[in-house]
């Protein structure tokens, strides 16, 4: 069964607009949680821009699904996210000044310290999951480094305009998670998937999972959270069909 993840930072940075309480991230989720999403993905940033600590302590008490938690190979970070022990872990890259996650990581050139790294979750039973852009060369470095998991970063596809250049980013993808389906990796994928665009990447039956939040939460700011999560897993149901 495919499995939806709501990615609830934007919830976190409305709040921090006001560096106020309200609306609470951990709400969100719960809502998210009751409206049937298998999961929570947050993303706590080294700049703490959404997502707090106190969110991550709150969520790890309180979800009753899985917790997915996006972070760079940051120290400080590393160590408060190994003392939640989240359920996932997904590495992603950062850069101070970007407004979200640009690209995938680039696996090869940081190997040693995602090596570390992943080796220290999975001890702890944290599965590990990278976030890759469509690419071979990647998925066999994610492998090789002992990722569990790549998450297919569907940006660029996302982005492109309907036509052969999205089928040529589709086309990526399909090759990207049968190479990491070969290697006996899971598959993700998500950014910038909507109602929409997602029908095409949803239909790949090979993707066990996704992490989609911006749509969602848009949605959800004019609909209502509960509708906004049903929608998206009844248009990730027909595209499975
Ligand atoms: N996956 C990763 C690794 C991300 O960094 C993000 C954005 O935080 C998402 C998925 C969700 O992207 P979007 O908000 O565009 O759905």
């Amino acid at each position: 069964m495919v499995r939806l993840n709501v990615n609830i930072d934007h919830v976190a940075t409305l709040r921090q607009a006001r560096q106020a309480q309200e609306p609470d991230p951990v709400a969100a989720a719960l809502l998210c949680e009751l409206a049937g999403a298998d999961g929570i993905t947050v993303h706590i940033r080294a700049d703490r821009r959404h997502i707090q600590e106190r969110d991550l302590e709150m969520l790890r008490r309180t979800l009753k699904t899985r917790l997915n938690v996006e972070m760079a190979t940051e120290q400080d970070t590393i160590r408060l996210v190994m003392s939640i022990a989240p359920d996932q872990v997904t590495f992603v890259p950062e850069r101070p000044d970007e407004l979200t996650t640009e690209g995938g990581l680039d696996v090869m050139t940081h190997r040693d310290t995602l090596k570390n790294n992943i080796a220290l979750f999975k001890e702890r039973e944290v599965h590990v999951s990278l976030f890759v852009d469509p690419n071979l060369d990647q998925v066999k470095a994610a492998h090789m480094v002992g990722a569990q998991a790549v998450e297919i970063n569907t940006g660029r596809y996302c982005e492109s305009p309907p036509g052969p250049e999205r089928e040529r980013q589709l086309q990526e993808i399909v090759n990207s998670i049968k190479l990491a389906g070969k290697l006996g990796m899971g598959c993700h994928a998500g950014h910038g998937l909507d109602y929409r665009n997602l029908l095409p990447v949803a239909a790949l039956a090979e993707i066990e999972e996704f992490n989609i939040g911006h749509a969602i939460i848009a949605r959800a700011a004019l609909v209502g959270m509960e509708r906004a999560v049903r929608e998206m897993i009844d248009a990730i149901r027909r595209a499975r069909r």
